[in-house]
């Protein structure tokens, strides 16, 4: 029987690819229009491709656009992309060490690499930290026994799902007027509770006091916005006191500059806590650890950014968006028509038009600058300082002209 070309390299199809990327998306012909119901007969690669890059490439938002602010996604290195096709091909599962056997290393050297910056020593990656924060607390609630979650006002909607899921008791406390938890509103008793701390909030990018709560039954840092301000020498000490955490979450996908899915569960005694999340099978040469089973290689495009980078280049990159964050604040501090929510230091700016409809100077933005928030039921808008290529001169002119219009 002969080979099926479809599954062979294919380097005039992948050079088109290419060129569809390059031009964004611009294609002979130029519809997206898609059949109703699942085709009989397919179009082949090559028609798909010109078929779905008007779409796919072209209705995108592209999140290196110089006036791109508005959310925790970065834009990703093209390093990235290069390994992404590489693992796409391979399509290596973490599961099996027979098919995988440099990219369960990589997994493990990132983690290696990154978990001392946290005070921990070890950990696993996971598809987002929604999910590394529901294994932390898988492994508090096992490990530790606790029986609710403790978490502010201001905590992602991941942790409340974690308990949910986990059948834990969550328990609110409330945040002081910067978003930071405050622990004269926590109970007296945490012996039987994960306490969740929060560095680097979902809408304002508070970070709650990390270090002197050290009476809960286990102690997790959500750390999935703001931990890469770890690798740092500038940064590092808005996250003093992470390492006395009992686990940490990490987004690769946000401030590590990772295409989606990639973030990391780390642990101050990951023998502990793998041999708790680890279950074996009898299909399996090694334990199964953690929340997914089969997993893909988003170790190996983290290790190729590193590598690429090394810390000092992935710290120069955060520093480089911290820049653009304080330029940002400092213009919304003096602008007569702006009102700043107080800065977290932690690249996330929150502000609003003085005296006007937050709606109305919203809409007279260029799209993808600012994102609503809704902060103790008032609305605001926010500004991720996510993209390094973000254009603060244009960013500012553009604000600038919504308060006059
Ligand atoms: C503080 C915080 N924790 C957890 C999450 C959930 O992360 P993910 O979307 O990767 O599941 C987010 C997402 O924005 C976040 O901001």
């Amino acid at each position: 029987m002969s080979s099926d070309p479809s599954f062979e390299l294919n380097s005039e199809g992948l050079f088109r690819a290419l060129e569809l990327l390059e031009g964004r998306g611009a294609s002979r012909g130029a519809s997206t229009s898609l059949p109703k119901s699942l085709p009989h007969v397919g179009i082949g690669e090559r028609e798909a491709l010109e078929r779905l890059a008007p779409g796919v490439l072209g209705r995108a938002t592209y999140l290196d656009a110089g006036h791109a602010m508005a959310h925790m996604d970065p834009p990703t290195p093209w390093i990235t992309w290069a390994v992404a096709l590489w693992s796409a091909r391979l399509n290596q599962n973490l599961l099996h060490p027979a098919t995988a056997p440099f990219a369960r290393e990589a997994e493990a050297c990132v983690v290696e690499w990154l978990a001392p910056f946290f005070g921990m020593n070890g950990g696993h990656m996971t598809a987002g930290s929604s999910l590394a924060n529901l294994t932390a607390l898988w492994a508090a609630r096992d490990l530790r026994g606790v029986r609710k979650v403790v978490a502010s006002s201001a905590s992602h909607l991941s942790v409340r799902k974690a308990a949910r899921i986990l059948g834990l008791e969550y328990v609110e406390a409330a945040v002081d007027p910067r978003h930071r938890l405050d622990p004269a509103t926590l109970p007296g008793d945490l012996s039987d509770a994960c306490l969740v701390l929060t560095a680097g909030t979902t809408s304002v990018g508070a970070v709650d006091p990390l270090a002197g709560i050290d009476r809960a039954g286990w102690t997790h840092v959500d750390a999935a916005w703001a931990g890469p301000l770890a690798l740092s020498g500038r940064y590092r000490n808005r996250l003093s006191g992470v390492d006395q955490a009992d686990s940490v979450a990490v987004s690769a996908h946000k401030w590590l500059f990772q295409p989606k899915e990639s973030a990391l569960v780390l642990f101050r005694d990951t023998e502990a806590a793998h041999h708790t999340l680890g279950f074996g099978g009898a299909y399996l040469a090694a334990p199964n650890i953690g929340v997914q089973g089969s997993h893909g290689a988003a170790g190996t495009l983290l290790l190729a950014t590193l590598l690429a980078w090394g810390r000092e280049g992935m710290a120069a990159r955060i520093e480089h968006c911290m820049d653009n964050a304080s330029r940002l604040q400092a213009f919304i501090s003096a602008h007569p028509g702006l009102e700043g929510f107080p800065d977290g230091g932690t690249g996330v700016i929150v502000f609003r038009p003085a005296s006007r409809k937050v709606e109305a100077f919203s809409a007279a933005l260029p799209q993808g600058l600012a994102s609503p928030a809704n902060l103790n039921g008032e609305a605001w808008l926010r500004c991720v300082a996510a993209n390094p290529n973000a254009d603060m001169e244009g960013i500012l002119a553009a604000i600038d002209e919504a308060g006059r219009r």
